[in-house]
């Protein structure tokens, strides 16, 4: 069996029958979002999801990372719980619940009021087939950014210990970013390309994704491709992709989609330097989640930033 027909194409089929021509430990990476729960009208199609989980096991490289994009529909007033099953069973076929990720809705859509709050959030449970081969993590600024903390403590939570220590060095510039991604749905020009579709990923979030668990010229696959977002971002950032969909009028929109980028003059790569971050061992990742206590001590500015303490 050869990948190569299937290498940046989008592909018509029932994705676990387009699997099954796979060889074993082929994809880097896949980002997908099934039919959820029949919350919305794909044509009926049918949804096998055990075997399509297990085919993905089998189909990604050790190290590799699944991003499953979910969410529930509540039936006579209460949630499924389908997203959380599905995540189980996924660990069940051998994959880690790598990170149980939020993707936030600025924009949701108002519901009905029924003595709950307004739902604005999806799941995004990323999966690894052993240990994470490929984090590149995306940062962002730090809200005190260079401020020296003196006299201030903080509790450095890891397995075994809690301390306090004095505060060394100025906040830096510069930190991984958490675990809840905030976009807009549909707005901006490059996903209204999606128009046809009823449920097509932010573009950004993708790119976000593809960022940070692949490398250039990696296989980046969606089985359930619909509009081809993740196809089509692939491409903008120079890796290479499959796409699947079962229905045909949503593998043209993809296709449509992906050509608008391959006539761009120069393709546009979207990669920012790599961030050198090293970590040794598990424990150093912990600092960043530290919880600040307020010592009673006074607050020491560099730079232009200013606070009042
Ligand atoms: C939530 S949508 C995916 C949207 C996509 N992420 C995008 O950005 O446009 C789910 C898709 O799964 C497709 N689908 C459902 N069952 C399928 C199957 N067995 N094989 C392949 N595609 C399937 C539907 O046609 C639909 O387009």
């Amino acid at each position: 069996m050869s990948l190569d027909k299937y290498i940046n194409q989008i592909v018509e089929g029932n994705c676990i029958e387009v699997m099954k021509n796979f060889d074993d430990e082929v994809i880097d990476l896949t980002v997908t979002s099934p039919p959820y729960d029949d919350l919305r009208n794909y044509k009926g199609f049918v949804f096998p999801f055990e075997d399509i989980a297990k085919e993905l096991y089998r189909v990604t490289k050790q190290g590799g990372v699944v991003v499953w994009v979910v969410n529930d529909a509540t039936i006579n007033g209460n949630e499924t719980g389908t997203s959380f099953k599905q995540a189980l069973y996924f660990q069940q076929v051998g994959f880690n619940l790598h990170d149980t990720m939020i993707f936030r809705k600025t924009n949701p859509i108002p519901q009905i009021y029924r003595k709950r709050y307004n739902n604005e959030f999806e799941y995004m449970f990323v999966f690894s087939k052993g240990t994470v081969k490929t984090h590149n993590p995306i940062m962002v600024d730090c809200l005190h950014a260079g401020l020296e903390l003196n006299g201030t403590t903080y509790k450095n939570f890891s397995k075994n210990e809690q301390t306090r220590e004095k505060l060394a060095k100025p906040v830096k510039d510069k930190k991984i970013k958490g675990n809840i991604w905030e976009y807009v749905v549909g707005k901006k020009q490059e996903d209204q390309e999606a128009k046809g579709h009823p449920a097509p990923f932010p573009c950004e979030l993708v790119r976000d994704h593809i960022k940070s668990w692949t490398n250039q010229g990696d296989i980046v696959f969606d089985p359930m491709c619909g509009s081809g977002t993740v196809a089509r971002v692939a491409t903008e950032m120079g890796r290479q992709y499959i796409g699947t969909d079962i229905s045909h009028e949503y593998c043209e929109i993809a296709r449509k989609r992906i050509k608008l980028i391959e006539m761009q003059p120069t393709l546009f790569i979207v990669e920012e330097p790599r961030e050198e971050y090293r970590m040794e061992t598990e424990e150093e990742a912990l600092p960043p989640t530290r919880v600040w206590q307020n010592g009673g001590g006074s607050a020491k500015l560099n730079g232009s930033n200013s606070i009042k303490q």
